[in-house]
């Protein structure tokens, strides 16, 4: 039986946790494949809101295995933190399953995440300072330590003596900055930690292989998004791991064969937090307006999300980097009292048209969107339950989406709620 991806085609905050959760009922198991607590994301179920950061979306769901898998890195403490506030709220965390393979956020990722940033100043990424990209770049320099180094006290001592030493030169003659202790690190980790974190660590890819041999169906979740990938993002104002639905196989363990269907997650309009470019961005009123109607602060940091019209162009690469096969359109509701809408369906840069993203981002830095303007529908879609209680122009709005994107649109979100979407027939 196939997998299924959810991807984010913008920056990030599409409303893939919304879109997880709800696919997640056709679904036997539901893995995240990379990222950390970067992430946020906002599930309304029977109007009681869940905020999560590192916890798959599906764990809402009670029939699905939740699973942490190999591509993401974990901070134990904000692991163990949510399940706690998911257990508060009457959830059953019990099924969940932690890949042995992943890598540790260690408090010295985050000092120096926040370092670094701090060092780049006016050219800062404006990361969520949650040590992600420290913890990937050790992963990737082959000095990370690992879920399963925890079950194992000597080897977790070993390697943390030698990698802290080199941090801590670093943190000491290089940013001024106290050293760190191995030893406190190793009581917090191996002495508070690991006893409530051993029953959960298994072997993710087995799980994930069986459960295809089983003939049930896999969900495989991205955070971030694909113009945050590491590759095919904005960089440097990415994030550190592969989102794109190729980044599936290598943080879960499925092979490229077993993935059959890809589901991109698009918002009605475009946000990003933090630097980079940005060509379809407002500002003004209707930056305002949609801020405000879209409530578009992170769910994690709180920060301010910058707003803009749809971007075909962005779009369209996204459905070629990961073989969309569907789109899930997201927060259609937050345009209700536009009187008119634009929609950005090509670059133009130094008199050259683009139809798909420079690969040069200093053109892309330089491009004037090409808009179509198409007319709103300014009237309150929140209650729509079927597709055909959509006003003609909020139709037509979809329908003009799908022939600029080439994909089609599986799914509308018309408000927060786990039950608030429609199906285009
Ligand atoms: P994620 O990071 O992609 O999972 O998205 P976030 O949860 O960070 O941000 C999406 C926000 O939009 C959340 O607050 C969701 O509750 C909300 N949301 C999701 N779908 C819809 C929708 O169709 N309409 C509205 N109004 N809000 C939505
Ligand atoms: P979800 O899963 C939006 C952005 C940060 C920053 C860049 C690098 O909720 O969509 P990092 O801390 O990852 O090194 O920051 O990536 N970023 C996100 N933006 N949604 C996210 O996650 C993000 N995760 C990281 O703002 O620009
Ligand atoms: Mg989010």
């Amino acid at each position: 039986m196939p997998a299924t991806v959810v991807v984010g085609t913008q920056w990030g905050d599409e409303g893939k946790g919304k879109l997880t959760d709800l696919l997640a009922h056709d679904m036997d198991v539901v893995v995240r494949y990379q990222g950390g607590h970067n992430a946020g994301y906002r599930i309304v179920v029977n109007g009681e809101a869940f905020s999560l950061q590192l916890v798959p979306a599906g764990i809402l769901n009670p029939n699905i295995t939740p699973v942490i898998g190999n591509g993401v890195v974990v901070d134990p403490a904000v692991l163990l933190d949510e399940l706690d506030r998911l257990g508060e709220k009457g959830v059953d965390t019990s099924r969940l399953v932690l890949s042995g393979n992943a890598h540790l956020i260690m408090p010295y990722h985050q000092e120096l995440d926040r370092l670094t940033e701090r060092f780049l100043g006016k050219n800062a990424l404006g990361t969520t300072k949650r040590g992600i990209g420290p913890a990937y770049a050790d992963k990737s320099s082959r000095v990370g330590l690992r879920v399963q180094d925890l079950l194992d006290p000597k080897i977790f001592r070993e390697k943390l003596d030698v990698v802290l030493h080199e941090k801590n030169l670093v943190l000491t003659k290089i940013y001024n900055r106290p050293a760190m202790s191995a030893k406190d690190i190793a009581e917090r980790y191996l002495d508070e930690l690991t006893p409530r974190l051993a029953p959960m660590i298994g072997d993710t890819v087995a799980i994930v292989h069986d459960a295809l041999d089983r003939g049930q169906r896999i969900l495989l979740e991205s955070t971030q998004a694909t113009f945050l990938d590491l590759d095919h993002g904005t960089y440097p104002f990415v994030t550190s791991s592969n989102p794109v639905a190729g980044g599936a196989c290598a943080g879960s363990g499925l092979g490229p064969r077993d993935i059959t269907d890809v589901v991109g997650i698009a918002k009605a309009y475009v946000t990003r937090v933090g630097a980079g470019p940005f060509p379809t961005e407002l500002d003004g009123e209707l930056d305002a307006l949609l801020v405000e109607r879209g409530q578009e602060f992170g769910t994690n940091t709180g920060r301010r999300r910058r707003v803009g019209w749809f971007d075909a162009v962005m779009a369209r690469q996204a459905a070629r980097l990961n073989s969309l096969t569907e789109v899930a359109l997201t927060k259609l509701d937050v345009l209700d009292t536009l009187e008119e809408i634009k929609v950005c369906v090509g670059y133009e840069a130094r008199g050259v048209h683009y139809d798909f993203p420079p690969y040069h981002q200093s053109i892309l830095h330089d491009v004037s969107p090409i808009y179509e303007t198409v007319p709103g529908w300014q009237s309150d879609i929140t209650s729509a339950t079927k597709y055909d209680e959509l006003p003609s122009a909020a139709q037509n709005y979809i329908k003009f989406l799908e022939s600029v994107i080439g994909v089609p649109i599986s799914v509308v979100g018309v408000g927060p709620g786990r039950e608030q979407f429609v199906r285009p027939s």
